[in-house]
């Protein structure tokens, strides 16, 4: 029975290290993951290439409910195309933070996202994991860090693999998301009522996966 599988939900603002966070947390505890922004990203980017309106939630939702998506040894395909890269691009989240705004996407994608519950256990990133998806969870982490911070780590990232771009310009994005993503109507990135929240703008990553380690070794699978 899924419900009897544990789970760990991070949900947090864009860029907020959630992403990075999740892999390090399921990988000690040998747990599936999911990363629910790709599914996202990936009916933002299908819809865009079948030349559909971002705006027409009806047939997004049509793309959505027919996404041939695969995740495989870190790869991602759609439609048998490898589209890891194209994924992460920027242009992609914006897509991605736009048809996230249509409650028939989010729908079309509710069965896909529960699919991933699975024995031992999974870890959950994205807006609405706790609140909307696995409220049922038994961590709830709300990750979040400062702007500037978040601004800073995507320009690291971006340059590392050797695309330029200005802090400024990526600060001015990802401020542009978190509003259009903590004010639609449908599943707004907001913490769960019980979600323990973690600013990690000054930590390093292996602090705050030991920090989630504790709280789920205190709180249990079950708690
Ligand atoms: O986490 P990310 O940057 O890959 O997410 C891309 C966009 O997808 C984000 O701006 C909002 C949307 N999203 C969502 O609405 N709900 C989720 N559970 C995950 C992502």
């Amino acid at each position: 029975d899924p419900a009897d599988v544990p789970v760990i939900t991070i949900d947090g603002p864009t860029a907020s290290g959630k992403g990075t966070l999740a892999d390090e947390v399921a990988h000690e505890l040998g747990y599936w993951i999911l990363d629910s922004g790709a599914l996202y990203r990936a009916t933002g980017l299908a819809a865009s290439r079948a030349g559909i309106d971002l705006d027409d939630a009806q047939a997004v939702a049509a793309v959505a409910r027919g996404l041939d998506l695969h995740f495989r040894k870190g790869r991602a395909t759609l439609a048998g195309e490898d589209v890891t890269e194209a994924l992460r691009a920027e242009a992609t989240g914006l897509m991605a933070s736009q048809v996230a705004a249509h409650q028939p996407v989010r729908d079309a994608l509710q069965q896909l996202q529960l699919d991933f519950r699975r024995a031992p256990g999974l870890v959950a990133d994205g807006r609405d994991m706790g609140t909307a998806i696995f409220p049922d969870a038994g961590l709830k982490v709300f990750l979040t860090a400062s702007a500037a911070t978040r601004a800073e780590r995507r320009h690291k990232q971006l340059i590392s693999k050797g695309i330029s771009a200005s802090i400024e310009g990526l600060r001015a994005d990802l401020e542009a998301r978190d509003a259009r993503d903590k004010s639609r109507s449908a599943s707004p990135l907001k913490p769960a009522a019980d979600a323990l929240s973690l600013d990690n703008s000054a930590q390093t990553i292996e602090e705050s996966r030991d920090l989630l380690l504790r709280w789920w070794a205190e709180r249990g699978p079950f708690s």
